[in-house]
């Protein structure tokens, strides 16, 4: 099974909820450069002064402040067994930027996964989408609901909705991957490295056709 994997896919696609069942299964870290941003913003450090601007508008952090976070956090994990990167690489600065770490530290890159989505169901799963402020369990209330109105089955805090999935800012979340992040699929594609997964269907329909592809 290819387990050194990069995610790639629109905003919503379902990154972040294949890529944590895909890590729990298979027992490899799950890392994910939006979560990790989040959680300075929350801890209020000077870093995430610089990040905070850009990431309400919808726009992405730039490469080489990026970069430099990303760096300081890979080194906190054991990639030898396998990853799945969520969020990142983001541009083809990024990607040559993964490609240049992994090397160094002599780790293969298996695959770049392609959650493909239309855009239509992405705005649904987003406008639908409601987070734990405390634990980070993520639910929808249109496909996976908590079982309290809004509340987290898990430690019952009060559920939010995420800054960012605010309309005007999802329209331009969507205008931004197309521009930038969407070209490393041709990226990936040249390397031979490209994997695609249909990503239209529920939770456990998604699951198992990638899993099938990684087993391929
Ligand atoms: P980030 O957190 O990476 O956001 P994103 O890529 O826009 O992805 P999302 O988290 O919105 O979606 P997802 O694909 O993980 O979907 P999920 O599984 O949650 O980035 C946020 C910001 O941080 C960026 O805008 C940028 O500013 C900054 N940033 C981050 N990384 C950066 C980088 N490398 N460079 C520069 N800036 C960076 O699912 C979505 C919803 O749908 C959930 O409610 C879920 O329950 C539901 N759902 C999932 N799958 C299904 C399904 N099959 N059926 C029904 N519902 C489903």
């Amino acid at each position: 099974m290819k387990t050194h994997l990069v995610l790639l896919g629109l905003p919503g696609a379902g990154k972040g909820t294949q890529g944590q069942m895909l890590s729990k299964k298979v027992g490899i870290p799950f890392i994910s450069s939006g979560d990790a941003l989040r959680s300075e913003l929350k801890k209020r450090t000077d870093i995430a002064k610089e990040f905070e601007e850009y990431m309400n508008a919808g726009l992405l952090v730039p490469d080489d402040l990026v970069e430099e976070f990303l760096e300081k956090m890979l080194k906190r994990y054991d990639l030898r067994k396998g990853f799945i990167f969520d969020g990142f690489p983001r541009t083809t600065h990024q990607a040559e930027f993964i490609e240049r770490y992994l090397r160094e530290i002599n780790v293969p890159l298996d695959a770049a996964v392609y959650l493909s989505v239309p855009d239509e169901v992405i705005i649904k799963r987003i406008s639908g989408r409601r987070v734990c402020p405390k634990c980070g369990a993520v639910y929808n209330i249109y496909y996976n609901p908590p079982k309290h109105d809004e509340i987290c089955d898990i430690c019952g805090t009060p559920l939010v909705q995420r800054e960012d999935d605010m309309p005007d800012v999802v329209k331009k979340r969507i205008e931004v991957y197309k521009k930038q992040t969407k070209p490393l699929i041709e990226y990936y594609k040249n390397k031979g490295l490209l994997v695609t997964v249909n990503a239209n269907g529920s939770v456990q329909e998604v699951f198992n056709r990638l899993e099938g592809a990684l087993n391929d």
